[in-house]
C-alpha cells in the first residue's frame, strides 16, 4: 500500500510515545507509522495492544544508537518525518547510572540526526516536506526560585503572558528564550540531545522543531515516576516516599494532551522553532500527593484518611529541582493549543485507570522491578 507520508516515531512503547503512536495511527490511516523502541525497562508493547492489528502501524524493535540499523530503515520505508521520543527519562535513574543518559539521549539522537541527514540529502528534494521533530523536557531549563508577592500567600494568581490568570508558586517562568541550566544527568542529557538537533538545522539546514513540556501524567506510565508509583503503593498498602519536605513544585499536563500539541505543531510548527508545552497547573507534591490519596481511597471504597499514614519522608533528591513552570502562551497564540483537561478531571480519569488496569500494573512490577524498587527505596 502507498502511503501519503512515512513517519518514524521513536520510544513509541513508552509513555508519552505510546499516545503520540496512537493518535496519529488513528488519526491518519495514509499516513504508514513505524514506532521504533528497543523496549528496554521503560518500554511496553502491551501499551500498544489495541494498535497492534492496525493496517498502517508497523513495530521494529531497535536501538537509536545502532547507526547502520536506523540507516537502512530510513531507506527501507522511505521515511520523511521523525517524531523522536527515544529516552531514558527518570531523574533517579540518570543519579545512579549517567552514563546510559549519555549513551541514548545523546549519542542516540545523534545516529538518528546523521541517519536522517544521509538520507535526506541524498533524494533529489533533499530537505523538502522533511521533518526532524525532538521531544525535549523544561528541566533544561533549569530550576525557578518559589517567590510571591509581599504579602500574598501561594499559590498566588498571575498573568500568563497571553493574558489569562493562573495560580503559581513563583513570579518567574520558563519561556522559549530562557537559558539552558539543566541540573540532573538527566537533564544535562536532554539539553546536549537539544544543542545537537539545533546545530543539524544552522549547520545542514535540517527542518527541525524541538519541544520543551513540563511533567506529564496518565495511563501508561511506567509507575517509577511520581504518580504512578503512589497509586500503586496505596494500592498495596506501601509507604509513600516523599522527597525532602514535598515542597517542590511540578507544572502537570495530561499525556494526552501532549500528544495533541505534538500532532500540531508536526503539522503547523514552524521549522527552527521552539514550542514550549505545558499545563499552566503548578502543584506542589505534597498537595498532590494529598489529592491522590484522597482519590484512591474514595474510589477503593477507603474511609477518608485511611492511607494518610503511608506518607513517609526521605532523604531528598540529590540536586532536587525546586520549581518547574512553563509558559505556553507562544503555542497557544500562535498554534491555538491549550489543555483540554482540568487537573481534578484529569487525576480522576488517571487514578480510575490504574485501578481498572491492574494486571498492566502487576505485570510490570513483578519481578525485577519490584527488587530494584525495594532496594532503592532501602537506601532512602
Ligand atoms: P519513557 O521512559 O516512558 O519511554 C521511553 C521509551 O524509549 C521506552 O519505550 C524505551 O524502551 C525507549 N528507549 C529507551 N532507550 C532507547 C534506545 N536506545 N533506543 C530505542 N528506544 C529506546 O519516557 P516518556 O516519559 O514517555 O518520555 C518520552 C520523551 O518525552 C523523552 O524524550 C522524555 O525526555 C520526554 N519528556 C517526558 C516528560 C514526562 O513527564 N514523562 C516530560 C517532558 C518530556
Ligand atoms: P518524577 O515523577 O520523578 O518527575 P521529575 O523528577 O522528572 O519532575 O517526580 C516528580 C516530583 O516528585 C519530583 O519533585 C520528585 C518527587 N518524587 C517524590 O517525592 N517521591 C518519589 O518517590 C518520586 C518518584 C518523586
Amino acid at each position: 500500500m502507498d502511503f501519503r507520508r512515512n513517519i518514524l516515531i521513536t520510544g513509541g512503547a513508552g509513555f508519552i510515545g505510546s499516545h503520540v503512536v496512537r493518535l496519529f495511527v488513528n488519526k491518519y490511516p495514509d499516513y504508514h507509522i513505524i514506532c521504533l523502541d528497543k523496549l528496554t525497562y521503560a518500554g511496553n508493547l502491551a501499551n500498544l495492544k489495541d494498535i497492534e492489528d492496525v493496517p498502517n502501524y508497523t513495530f521494529i524493535k531497535a536501538d537509536i544508537c545502532d547507526y547502520e540499523t536506523i540507516q537502512s530503515l530510513m531507506q527501507q520505508y522511505n521515511i520523511d518525518g521523525i517524531i523522536h521520543l527515544a529516552a531514558e527519562s527518570h531523574v533517579d535513574r540518570s543519579i545512579k547510572d549517567p552514563f546510559t543518559f549519555a549513551r541514548t539521549n545523546v549519542m542516540g539522537t545523534l545516529s538518528l540526526l546523521q541517519a536522517a541527514k544521509l538520507y535526506w540529502e541524498s533524494q533529489p528534494e533533499r530537505y523538502d516536506g522533511k521533518l526532524f521533530y525532538h521531544i525535549s523536557t523544561d528541566e533544561v531549563y533549569g530550576a525557578l526560585e518559589l517567590s510571591h508577592p509581599e504579602g500574598i500567600e501561594p499559590p498566588f494568581t498571575t498573568t500568563a503572558s497571553s493574558g489569562e490568570h493562573h495560580l503559581a508558586y513563583g513570579t518567574d517562568f520558563f519561556y522559549e528564550t530562557t537559558k539552558y541550566n539543566p541540573h540532573s544527568p538527566y537533564s544535562a542529557s536532554k539539553a546536549s540531545s537539544d544543542h545537537f538537533v539545533r546545530a543539524f538545522h544552522d549547520t545542514y539546514g535540517m527542518p527541525t522543531i524541538v519541544t520543551n513540556c513540563s511533567n506529564n501524567y496518565g495511563p501508561y506510565q511506567f509507575p517509577e515516576k511520581l504518580i504512578p508509583l503512589f497509586i500503586n503503593n496505596i494500592r498495596r498498602r506501601k509507604p509513600l516516599p516523599v522527597y525532602g519536605k514535598g515542597e517542590n513544585v511540578r507544572d502537570w499536563l495530561y499525556v494526552v494532551d501532549h500528544a495533541r500539541a505534538i500532532d500540531i505543531i508536526f503539522h503547523k510548527g514552524e521549522p527552527a522553532e521552539t514550542y514550549n508545552i505545558g499545563g499552566f497547573n503548578e502543584w506542589k507534591n505534597i498537595d498532590l500527593i494529598k489529592v491522590m490519596i484522597k482519590t484512591v481511597d474514595r474510589l477503593l471504597g477507603n474511609p477518608e484518611g485511611y492511607s494518610d499514614e503511608l506518607v513517609t519522608y526521605v532523604t531528598d533528591r540529590a540536586g532536587h529541582d525546586l520549581r518547574y513552570a512553563i509558559d505556553s502562551t507562544k503555542l497557544k497564540n500562535e498554534l491555538g493549543w491549550e489543555p483540554s483537561l482540568q487537573f481534578e478531571e484529569g487525576i480522576e480519569k488517571t487514578v480510575r485507570w490504574y485501578l481498572d488496569n491492574q494486571e498492566w500494573l502487576d505485570n510490570i512490577i513483578s519481578g525485577d522491578y519490584e527488587r530494584y524498587y525495594d532496594d532503592m527505596y532501602k537506601n532512602r
